[in-house]
Order: C-alpha cells, then structure tokens, then sequence
C-alpha cells in the first residue's frame, strides 16, 4: 500500500502545474508512512556472496552488474538493475589480511564502475569515475584488505551518472571482519541475529516503474521504502538481541532511526569499525552513504518497530520541509518468537581506537560546500584539487555554505572527527567515519592519515554524497604522492572518443 493520501490531495491543489515541475517542489508535501506499511512482506537478506580462493591465495569473488525486472508489490513489475540479481547485490565478505579480487563484469547496455565505498585500497582499484567499464567489459581490481572490521558498501560512480545507476538498485554490502571483533560477544550469525538492512526510497509511477526525473534540488526524494529491496518488510527474530547494520543506501534521503516505542539501542559501530564502547541512544541520524551497527534488545513475542523520525537537517530553515526534513517512515518490523535464544549483554569496551593527533598534521585544508561545487569549482576529471604526501596526518575543515544539506565522503581512508561547531563530537560521530553529513553552517573538523598507496596519476575521490550533487559537480580529486613527488595527470577521458582520436592521431 502505498502512501497516496497526501499527495493527492496536494495534486488536486497543485492542478495544472504539475506537469512542470515535482510535487514536492510545488508543495513542499510531508510524506508520513506510520500506520500505513503493512509489513507483509519477510525481510529479504542479500546472499552472501561465494567466493573462491585462486592460485595465488586472493579471495576471488564475481559481481555481474546487469538489468532485470523486480516485484516489490504484488502484480507489479518494475524495471531495475542489480549484482548478480535483478536489484542489489550480495553482501561480500572478507577479513582482514586477505587479498581480495573481484572479477567485475559490465552486462549493462552502458558503462558504469563499481566503487568499494570505506575500503583503504589503492586508487586504481578504487572503482571510481576513472575506471569506467564499458557496457559488455570486466574488470579485476585486487587488494589487501587493512582495516578494522566494519561495515563497507559498492556501488557505481560513473560521473554525471551515479544517482541514476544507484537509484535503479546497484548497491551492495562489503563486511569487513578482523579478529579483536570475532573476539567479541556480538551477534554474529549472518541473516540470523546479524542483519544487514539497507535502506532505500523510491518514487513509483502508476505502471510501477521508477520515478527518475524528479527535479528536487536534493536529488529523488521517494515517498516508499525499501528495505534490502522488500517493501513492507518484517524480520523474524529468534534471539535476544539482534544486530542491526543499517546503510542509507539512498541518493538523497536522510533518516533519522528509532524505534516507535522509543526503546534505546546500543550503538556499537560507525562507517569505519567499532566505537570504543557501545552507546545506548534511542536514535542514530544517517544521511546517504553512511552506516551505523546497532544491537536491539527483544522480548519474547515483542514487536518493535524500525522507524524514521523528521531529521535534522537544516536547524531554523523554512525548506526542510522540501528537503524531506518532515518525512516519517515505518521501515521494517522486528517480531520475537516466543521463546528466544539467550544473546550475552553487549561487550562494555568494543575497540581500542588511537586518536589521531592534531598536533601532527602536516596540512591543514578548507573546503567549502556550496552551489555544485568545493572550494568554487566543479568536478573537472582532468584536474587534481588536492595532493597529499603519503605517510602523513592532513585536518580537513569542512563546512556547508550553503542553504541545503550536504554529506562529505573522502574515499581511501577513515577519518575521525575532531569538533563540529568547535565541539567535541557526540558519539555517533566519535569513531571511524568517511562520510559525514554536514549542517548549514557549521564548521566540521576532520582528522586522517594517508598510508600505504601512493600514486600520482589515479586521484581518489571527495564528495557530497547526496548523488545528484555529486554527479552536478560537488566532487574533487586528491592524490596521494611519495615525499616530494608532484601529482602527475589522471587518465584522459574527455569527451567520448577523446581516447581514440589520441590513440590514433
Ligand atoms: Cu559512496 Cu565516492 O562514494
Ligand atoms: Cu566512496
Ligand atoms: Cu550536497
């Protein structure tokens, strides 16, 4: 069932205006699901991917992106893409230590990439806008896996293009295991008592197929959810205490979830690993791209409902409205069985994480968000924004100038977050993170160190990672350089045909 009752009332008062421009931008309508989503549907969990181990002792894994039809609603077809599926890929999993290889095959009619988004790897198999796969081509990107256990996601970043691969469902998990985690009393029995739930929202026609020419300034904002593309989901839990590894796996949308009782979870994981102790909160803000891990405590029989409260995004402003800052969703019920298996209470120390030292850093850089652009300029693929020295501790300072929400994304490492408005960061920003969102307004200083890969022509990417923004230019490049190197030139794309005609000439 989906949630049509407000907006058709705002389509009667929009009238003949509709065609020229969204609802949304017209009337700024509040979407609120509460009540409305049945939870009919069993929560569906992405496979986890097979993999096999080659000659060389690298973990091969195969991911084809392809296009296909999905049924999220009874009787309804609906056009999507997906890994090795139709929507979605499977969750890939490995440890650290291992050499990974994932053998990558473009059966889309056009090209895409696909980006390993949290990973530290190097930036030629990074997946970004500069190793474009074209329609019918593969790729086998290798590395070793060097961080703390946690929860990564993949997805496409074509340039100008990454919203629209993503929203059509190119998007999967990466889980990231090590050993100080196995150590710990977690839930960890994938599928079982630890969950994967990617979270999405989509905006269907009449004849079910997606919206994608909405012309919010955010990008799509949908008014249904899905949750590891099932609509509707409930979860059947059958211990005490389950793990929830939540993605905003959306373009646009920011939650903020709860539960609808207002019961606390324990936070125990952000984008880059464990915190160091679990916090018990009873909501967990997550704007595109970023994760979250929380444990959940049931009762036998009990019901709790996974919800999205109004997030906030843009403290006193009168367009939050538009921008989904008055948005309410059920996401997915959890239902108890009736007699549960015993869980251990959450560790009461989870990692040990060093604090990056700010009296270490080498440089210390602005960027400002703003307009489509950092630092007033757009994306350009054939300039380097930012050089870095390998081996060295950089703050970023990073503010959104300007009046709409933005998230910033570093690829390659994991930064940690040294104040937001000059204070010390809250604990869901305390641990690991790459992508963090950012409030009008409101400096954010963050801390990271660049080891391992130097490589001055294969630049690494920074972000909004509200897709659309991103693909209208609200992205810059950095590479990484051995002492006293220069950045050297990113491979020329250009227009289309530009590589011929030097090949040729
Ligand atoms: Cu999740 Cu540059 O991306
Ligand atoms: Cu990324
Ligand atoms: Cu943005």
């Amino acid at each position: 069932m989906r949630p049509v009752g407000a907006g058709l009332v705002a389509a009667l008062a929009a009238g003949a205006l509709m065609s020229c421009g969204s609802l949304d931008e017209l009337t700024g309508t509040k979407v609120d699901t509460v009540g409305q989503v049945r939870f009919e549907n069993r929560l569906a969990i992405p496979p986890l991917a097979d993999s096999e181990l080659d000659s060389e002792g690298r973990r091969v894994f195969t991911l084809t992106a392809e296009s296909g039809e999905s049924e999220f609603r009874p009787g309804e077809s609906t056009e999507t893409w997906g890994f090795n599926g139709s929507y979605l890929g499977p969750t890939l999993r490995a440890s650290r230590g291992e050499e990974v290889r994932v053998d990558f095959r473009n059966d889309l009619d056009e090209a895409t990439t696909v980006h390993w988004h949290g990973m530290h790897l190097p930036a030629e198999s990074d997946g970004g806008p500069h190793q474009m796969i074209e329609a019918g081509g593969s790729w086998s990107p290798t590395w070793e896996i060097d961080q703390p256990a946690t929860t990564l996601w993949y997805h496409p970043h074509p340039h100008g293009d990454t919203e629209e691969h993503v929203y059509r469902g190119l998007a999967g998990m990466f889980i990231v295991d090590d050993d100080e985690e196995a150590e710990l009393e977690l839930p960890r029995e994938y599928g079982v008592d630890d969950i994967p739930v990617i979270v999405q929202d989509k905006r269907f026609a009449d004849d079910g197929s997606l919206v994608e020419d909405d012309r919010e300034r955010l990008g799509i904002l949908g008014d249904t959810l899905l949750v590891n593309g099932t609509y509707g989901p409930y979860l059947d839990v059958s211990s005490e205490r389950v793990r929830l590894r939540l993605l905003n796996g959306s373009t646009a949308r920011t939650y903020d979830f709860g539960f609808s009782d207002g019961r606390d979870f324990a936070l125990i994981a952000t984008d880059g690993g464990l915190l160091e102790r679990p916090a018990e909160l009873d909501r967990i803000q997550l704007s595109p791209g970023e994760r979250a891990e929380i444990v959940v405590t049931m009762e036998p029989r009990g019901r709790a409902v996974l919800r999205s409260y109004p997030p906030d995004l843009e403290p006193g402003s009168d367009t939050s409205r538009k921008d989904g800052g008055e948005d309410t969703f059920d996401v997915l019920q959890l239902r108890a069985a009736a007699e549960l298996d015993p869980s251990p209470a959450v560790p009461t120390e989870l990692a040990e994480i060093s604090e990056l030292d700010p009296g270490e850093a080498a440089e210390t850089r602005e960027f400002e968000l703003r307009s489509h652009r950092i630092n007033g300029e757009e994306m350009d693929m054939e300039r380097i924004d930012t050089v870095v020295t390998k081996d060295t501790t950089e703050i970023w300072e990073v503010e959104n100038g300007h009046g709409q929400p933005h998230t910033f994304h570093v690829h390659d490492v994991q930064f940690q977050v040294l104040d937001v408005d000059g204070e010390p960061p809250p604990p869901e920003l305390s641990g690991w993170k790459d992508t963090i969102q950012l409030p009008p307004g409101v400096p954010v200083r963050l801390i990271m160190r660049f080891e391992d890969y130097a490589d001055p022509d294969s630049p690494y990417m920074y972000h909004c990672h509200l897709l659309r923004h991103e693909d209208e230019g609200m992205m810059a490049q950095f590479v990484v350089v051995e002492p006293g190197e220069e950045a050297g030139e990113p491979p020329a794309h250009g227009e289309p045909g530009h590589d011929h005609a030097e090949d040729h000439g």
